[in-house]
């Protein structure tokens, strides 16, 4: 390693995963993530457990991070750490840990925005692979457990949202079907899995109404609950004798009321590069159509690799290689913030 070389530890603490990751001139060397099972029981994150998890794990994870990347401790030449969005309890941990090693090691801190992080997801660079990278302005749609946004994204720390959810999150519309279907937590994987053997004709449901370039997913959960309610009233063993064929459906419903105000977006705000961002751009059914979109609309289209589409320090720190370009330090007055905006 040169003098002037950057080595970023990422840390990322917002929800319930505790992730660690060492990002070396660009290059991701490590990422390592402890996922909580504690929650799958609740089916939900419960707060509380998620902080004390992430208290346990924060360590562990940070070690195994510097230890895959060969890098030893005083090498690090700056931290990189999720201030928010997200669950106040969590995201003090890695706050905390963030700027206590910062302060023992005298380096710098950058602060972090989860979402921007998820899109900043599409520039890491693997040590094996170089890939090509979305240009600047793009759009990118963010899909996950919290969020829902359009986003306009005119350079790496610039982004403006050009669209939302004025309720819940799209992941949550998974997660909460999933709940009332008897799945795991979170359920969004699962209903994937089972609705690749179902018909995705089978059942059909309405679209909701937002307004301008916004979603809606509330009124879907009630939509959902209401239909199950219905047909299991008509048949007993309904879940069990329709069960890929109801995520097959109500899957596919979710990815066309994601598409198709994304695609009324990009009509209005045309770019030729878009993108997938956040958790629920893991699932394969909206990953193909979303490459259909892009052919459709003659725009080139980027999808994170699955390990950098749910929460990762990977991107964390790919945020703060962004930070430390532009020279935007925080400093150890910083706190965790559970609301940011975007701009
Ligand atoms: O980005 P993320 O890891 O955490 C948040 O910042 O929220 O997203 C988690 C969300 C969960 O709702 C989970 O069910 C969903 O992403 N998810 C999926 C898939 N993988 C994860 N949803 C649908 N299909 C998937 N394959
Ligand atoms: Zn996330």
């Amino acid at each position: 390693m040169k003098n002037k070389d950057s080595i970023i530890l990422g840390i990322e603490s917002s929800c319930d995963d505790t992730s660690a990751a060492v990002l070396v001139n660009g290059i991701i060397y490590s990422n390592v993530t402890a996922n909580q099972s504690i929650h799958e029981r609740f089916g939900g994150v419960v707060p509380e457990l998620a902080s004390r998890a992430h208290q346990e794990n924060i360590i562990p994870v940070v070690s195994a991070a510097l230890q895959d990347a060969k890098i030893n401790i005083n090498q690090l030449t700056s931290i990189a750490f999720t201030k928010g969005p997200g669950l106040l309890g969590s995201l003090l941990v890695g706050t905390s840990f963030a700027k206590s090693l910062s302060l023992a090691l005298n380096i710098p801190l950058f602060e972090v925005h989860h979402m921007k992080a998820h899109i900043h997801a599409h520039f890491i660079q693997d040590k094996e692979l170089i890939k090509t990278t979305p240009n600047f302005p793009f759009i990118c749609l963010t899909v996950s457990g919290g969020h829902t946004q359009i986003v306009w994204v005119e350079n790496p720390l610039e982004m403006k949202v050009l669209g939302n959810t004025i309720d819940d999150a799209v992941g949550e519309a998974f997660d909460k079907a999933g709940k009332i279907l008897g799945l795991g937590y979170p359920a969004g994987p699962q209903i994937d899995e089972l609705a690749k053997k179902g018909d995705k004709e089978k059942f059909s449901f309405t679209f909701p109404k937002a307004g301008a370039f916004n979603y809606s997913f509330s009124g879907l959960k009630t939509q959902f609950l209401n239909f199950m309610k219905n047909s299991q009233q008509n048949q007993k063993n309904f879940v069990r004798d329709n069960i890929n064929d109801i995520c097959a459906s109500y899957q596919s419903h979710l990815v066309n009321y994601l598409l198709n105000v994304l695609e009324k977006t990009i009509l209005k705000y045309p770019c030729s590069d878009i993108a997938l961002a956040g958790g629920v751009s893991a699932n394969s059914h909206l990953r193909k159509e979303f490459e259909q979109l892009g052919m459709k609309l003659n725009c080139k289209t980027f999808i994170p690799k699955i390990s950098y589409c749910t929460d990762n320090a990977a991107m964390i720190a790919m945020s703060g290689r962004f930070l430390e370009k532009e020279k935007v330090y925080g400093d150890l007055s910083t706190t965790a913030s559970a609301r940011i905006p975007m701009n």
